[in-house]
C-alpha cells in the first residue's frame, strides 16, 4: 500500500460497508497517532434512540415461552404465578422495554380465545411450524400480559391476519382494553381481571407474504386495510398498528404497502436474520474458523444497506418519517444444537454472537430516525437466546452482556460520529474493521459503543470530542481468547464483561487499544 494505509470511513455512522481510500497521514509506524480516529460531535445530536431498539421477541416455539419463562405454578422451580423468577430478573436488569409475541410464524394459526379462561378446559392445537408439538395454551394472554408487567416492559401482540377473523382480532383488542360492559370485557372479568390493560403495539399479521398466509403485497395491503379499520382505541387506550412488512432486500412489499396503506399504519415491520452459510447442517453456532466469523459479520452488516433501501422507499411515500421502521425479528440462524430437535432451534451463542449483536445495535441506533423498535430473535431458549435455561438451570449468553452494556444508550441522544477505521479483511474482501456508535444521556453522560471485528489485531482508536470538556473515562469490555468462547452451565461465567483499563483521557481526548474480537463500552463524564 504505496504512500500509506487503507481506511474504511464510517461517515456519522450511516455507512457500514465503507469506501475504502488512501490517506496519507496517518501511518501505523509506533509512536504516530493511532490509525483509527473517532470525532464525536458531542454539541449536535437531533434524534433520540428509542429505548424500543433495545426490544426482543419470543415466540411459541421450542423451549422459549414453555420451560423458558413458563414453568407453571406448581413447578420446583421458583415462579411467579408460573413465570419463572431467575428468567424475570435477567432480563429486568437489562432494562428490556418491549416484547413481541406469540409469534412469528405461530400468530397467524394462533386463535386467542383459546388461551384464557381455566387452564384445563383450555383447548389444545398442533404448533405446526415448531416441531409439530401439541400446544395446550396453558400460557395465553392473561399470562403474557402479567409477564411484562412482571418484567416492566411494553406489550407487543402481534395478531392473527393469516388464519384468523377481522372479529377475532377486533375482540382480542377489546378484551385487553375495554373498561366498561362489553360482551369481551365481561369475558376478561369472569376471567378474573377487572381493569383492563393498556395495550400500544399490536402487529396485524406477521411475514403474510410467507407463513402468514403467502399473500401478495396488493392483497396484504387491502387486507391489512380491512383488519386494522377494526382494531380500535378503546377506553383512552392509544394502539400502535404495526404492518407486516419485507425481507431482506424485497423493497417492493414495502413500496406497495407504503403506497396502498402507509396512511393506515404508524410502523411497518421488517425482518432479517443472518444466515452464513444459509439453512444448512454446515452453520454450526460453536464450531467455526475466522472465514465463518468474518462471513457472519458481513452478513450482519448487510443489514445497514437494506435499512437504507427500505428507508428510502419510506421517505418516497412519508418524506416526514411518521411511519416507523419496526425490525421485529432479527439475529443470528445456525444449525440446531446437536441432538436436539430440529423444530426447536436451540443454538448456542458466542463471541461471534456477542460481536454481530454490538454492530448491529451501533447500526440500529445509527439509523433511530427512522428505526423505532427492533426485536431480536427470540430472547430465550430459541435461535439468538440472551438467555438458556435447563430445567432450574438457568445462564446468560455473550449476547446478553451486549444488552446490558448497550443499555446506556435507551432513550439518549444519537451523536454524529465520524469514524475512520482501518477496515478488517479476508482473502479480498473488506468489511468495516471497527463499529461505532456514541449517544448523550439525560444526565449528559457520553457512551461510546465500539466493536472491534477483527479477531487477531488489536484496534488502537483516538476519539475526538468535539465541544466537551471530559473528566473522566471509564469502560466495560466483552472478549476472549478464542472466538467461540461461550458459556455453559457446566461453566457459566466462561465469557463475561470487566473493567476496561486499556484507555486514556489526555488534553481532553480520549485513546484506548481495543483488544482483537471485542466489545468495548466507555463512560465519558
Ligand atoms: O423466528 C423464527 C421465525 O422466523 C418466525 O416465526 C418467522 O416470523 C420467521 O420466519
Amino acid at each position: 500500500m504505496a504512500g500509506g494505509i487503507k481506511l474504511g470511513i464510517l461517515a456519522s455512522g450511516f455507512i457500514l460497508m465503507a469506501a475504502v481510500l488512501t490517506f496519507a497521514a496517518l501511518r501505523t509506524v509506533e509512536g504516530q497517532e493511532p490509525p483509527n480516529r473517532i470525532i464525536i460531535r458531542v454539541d449536535q445530536g437531533e434524534y433520540t434512540i428509542n429505548k424500543n431498539i433495545y426490544g426482543h421477541f419470543s415466540e411459541h416455539l421450542g423451549r422459549c415461552v414453555y420451560e423458558g419463562y413458563w414453568v407453571g405454578e406448581d413447578s420446583p422451580i421458583p415462579n411467579v404465578r408460573g413465570i419463572r423468577k431467575d428468567v424475570v430478573e435477567a432480563l429486568r436488569k437489562i432494562r428490556i422495554p418491549v416484547l413481541r409475541w406469540p409469534g412469528g410464524c405461530f400468530a397467524d394459526e394462533y386463535h386467542w380465545k383459546n388461551g384464557i379462561g381455566p387452564k384445563e378446559k383450555r383447548p389444545s392445537m398442533v404448533n405446526t411450524h415448531w416441531g409439530g408439538v401439541t400446544e395446550n395454551n396453558h400460557f395465553g394472554t392473561h399470562e403474557f400480559l402479567d409477564l411484562c408487567a412482571q418484567l416492566g416492559c411494553e406489550p407487543y401482540i402481534c395478531g392473527n391476519l393469516g388464519s384468523g377473523t377481522v372479529r377475532e382480532m377486533a375482540e382480542w383488542v377489546e378484551y385487553i382494553t375495554f373498561d366498561g360492559q362489553s360482551p369481551m370485557a365481561d369475558l376478561r372479568r369472569q376471567n378474573g381481571r377487572d381493569e383492563p390493560w393498556k395495550l400500544r403495539y399490536f402487529g396485524v399479521g406477521n411475514e403474510n407474504w410467507g407463513c402468514g398466509g403467502t399473500m401478495r403485497p396488493a392483497y396484504y395491503a387491502d387486507e391489512y386495510r380491512r383488519f386494522q379499520t377494526y382494531v380500535k382505541n378503546y377506553s383512552g387506550n392509544r394502539i400502535y398498528k404495526i404492518a407486516c412488512g419485507a425481507y431482506g432486500e424485497n423493497t417492493e412489499w414495502t413500496e406497495v404497502l407504503m403506497r396502498e396503506a402507509g396512511g393506515n399504519m404508524h410502523g411497518l415491520s421488517y425482518h432479517y436474520y443472518t444466515v452464513p452459510g444459509g439453512w444448512s447442517d454446515k452453520n454450526s453456532a460453536t464450531d467455526f474458523d475466522e472465514v465463518d466469523w468474518f462471513e457472519t459479520l458481513k452478513l450482519a452488516g448487510k443489514i445497514e444497506e437494506y435499512i437504507q433501501e427500505h428507508a428510502a422507499v419510506m421517505d418516497k411515500y412519508d418524506p416526514d418519517k411518521r411511519v416507523g421502521m419496526i425490525i421485529d425479528e432479527w439475529g443470528n440462524w445456525f444449525e440446531v444444537e446437536p441432538g436436539t430437535n430440529r423444530g426447536f432451534l436451540y443454538q448456542q451463542n458466542t463471541l461471534r454472537d456477542a460481536l454481530s449483536t454490538g454492530l448491529t445495535l451501533n447500526i440500529f441506533n445509527s439509523h433511530c430516525d427512522r428505526v423505532r423498535m427492533a426485536n431480536l430473535a427470540q430472547t430465550v431458549n430459541v435461535l439468538q437466546s440472551l438467555i438458556l435455561t435447563d430445567k432450574e438451570k438457568m445462564i446468560v449468553t455473550p449476547t446478553y452482556h451486549v444488552f446490558d452494556m448497550y443499555q446506556v444508550h435507551q432513550d439518549a441522544v444519537l451523536l454524529p460520529v465520524d469514524v475512520q477505521s482501518i477496515p478488517y479483511s479476508q482473502d479480498k474482501e473488506e468489511i468495516v474493521g471497527l463499529s461505532v456508535s456514541a449517544s448523550r444521556d439525560a444526565d449528559g453522560t457520553i457512551h461510546v459503543s465500539l466493536c472491534n471485528l477483527d479477531p487477531k489485531q488489536e484496534a488502537p482508536v483516538d476519539i475526538d470530542l468535539k465541544g466537551a470538556k471530559p473528566t473522566s473515562v471509564s469502560g466495560r469490555v466483552l472478549t476472549a481468547e478464542v472466538m467461540n468462547a461461550h458459556n455453559t452451565f457446566a461453566d457459566p461465567d466462561a465469557i463475561f464483561p470487566i473493567p476496561f483499563d486499556a484507555v486514556r483521557l489526555q488534553d481532553g481526548r480520549v485513546t484506548a487499544v481495543l483488544p482483537p474480537k471485542s466489545v468495548v463500552v466507555l463512560t465519558i463524564k
